[in-house]
């Protein structure tokens, strides 16, 4: 009896020390993946002054929602707070009172945007850059000229902390990615961006977002790494389970513009069509030809 306890005492700690030693090494790695430093000296944008660009500089920036992630005011915003990852808490961008905008430079805000590095090359947390990477000249140094000449704004948020356990779940699941800057190909230039203008490949380029959610296929179904009582995301090809050759261009647009087509409401805590509804008519119809372009997929067949 007691010979058969001393042997499950052993093999129990073990089992203890390895489980100890895969979760330290798990720590370890993410504390690595967070603190490695990249070296990019992206080149310099020349930014517009005149008002025109400087509407739209806003308009982009909410748009391709960055006023969802970071305020109205660019004050800064929660953006995720579980005790199981951590806090994630976007900076102030103005240079009012606990703002990053005075102490960044222009290369500083290229190195965030496009490349999702902070100003020592480090990755930031959840900052989409994937997306922006492949922004044009035009659009980038719009959204710098209106993030430079935005009123200031006293604000200091926390900076974004990650549990132990966030360090560890950073490295188990591939549903989500903690740190873009590690999927961009730094060393090589985003292709050509499209013209703007009524084209499948503009709409491309304006819906660089939609995939995080409604699936690389574009085809919807449950929402990878979202809590489990969100509603699926849509069909946006024109496979089975789709509404949008039914609503056809201008009910695209409507509800893109106003969450609302054919008594069907979309709810902006999760799909963002707040931010959407800043594109144009016409870019929403480059986004709709972009999605008929597609080749359809059953819902949920990503
Ligand atoms: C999904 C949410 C999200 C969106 C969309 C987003 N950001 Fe961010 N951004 C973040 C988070 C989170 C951080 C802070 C990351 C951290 O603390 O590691 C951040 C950080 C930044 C920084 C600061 C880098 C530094 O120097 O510390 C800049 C600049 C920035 N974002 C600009 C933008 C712009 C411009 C856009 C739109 C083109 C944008 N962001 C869209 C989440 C977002
Ligand atoms: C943050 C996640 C998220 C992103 C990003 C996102 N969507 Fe959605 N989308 C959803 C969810 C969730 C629904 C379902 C909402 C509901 O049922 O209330 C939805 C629904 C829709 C619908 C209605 C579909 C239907 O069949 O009723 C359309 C159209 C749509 N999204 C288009 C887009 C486009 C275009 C983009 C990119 C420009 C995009 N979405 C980006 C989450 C997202």
């Amino acid at each position: 009896m007691n010979k058969h306890l001393k042997w499950w005492g052993r093999i129990l700690g073990v089992l203890f020390g390895l489980v100890l030693t895969l979760v330290l090494g798990l720590y370890g790695l993410g504390q690595f993946r967070l603190n490695r430093a990249y070296t990019i000296t992206p080149d310099l944008l020349e930014l517009p002054e005149d008002r025109g660009s400087l509407l739209e500089g806003q308009r982009i920036f909410r748009y391709r929602g960055c006023e969802a992630c970071h305020g109205e005011d660019l004050q800064g915003l929660v953006y995720l707070d579980n005790p199981a990852i951590g806090q994630v808490i976007t900076p102030n961008l103005t240079a009012g009172t606990g703002g990053i905008g005075g102490e960044r430079s222009d290369l500083d805000l290229v190195r965030a945007i496009r490349h999702g590095l902070d100003p020592d090359g480090k990755p930031l947390l959840f900052m989409p850059s994937t997306e922006f990477y492949y922004l044009s000249e035009r659009d980038l140094a719009a959204v710098l000229a209106y993030i430079r000449t935005k009123q200031p704004a006293d604000n200091l948020p926390a900076p974004s902390q990650l549990s132990p356990t966030g360090f560890i779940i950073m490295n188990l699941t591939r549903e989500i990615t903690f740190l873009p800057a590690e999927l961009i190909p730094h060393d090589t230039l985003p292709p050509a961006p499209p013209e703007p203008g009524l084209s499948a490949e503009y709409g491309e380029y304006l819906a660089l977002s939609c995939p995080v959610c409604h699936g690389l296929g574009l085809s919807g179904g449950e929402i990878p790494g979202f809590p489990p009582e969100w509603p699926a995301a849509g069909n946006l090809t024109t496979g089975s389970g789709s509404r949008i050759s039914a609503w056809g261009e201008e009910g695209f647009v409507d509800i893109l513009q106003e969450g609302e087509k054919h008594g069907r409401a979309i709810h902006p805590d999760y799909m963002p069509w707040t931010s959407y509804r800043y594109m144009t008519d016409l870019e929403l119809r480059a986004v709709y030809a972009y999605l008929l372009s597609l080749e359809p997929r059953d819902f949920g067949q990503h």
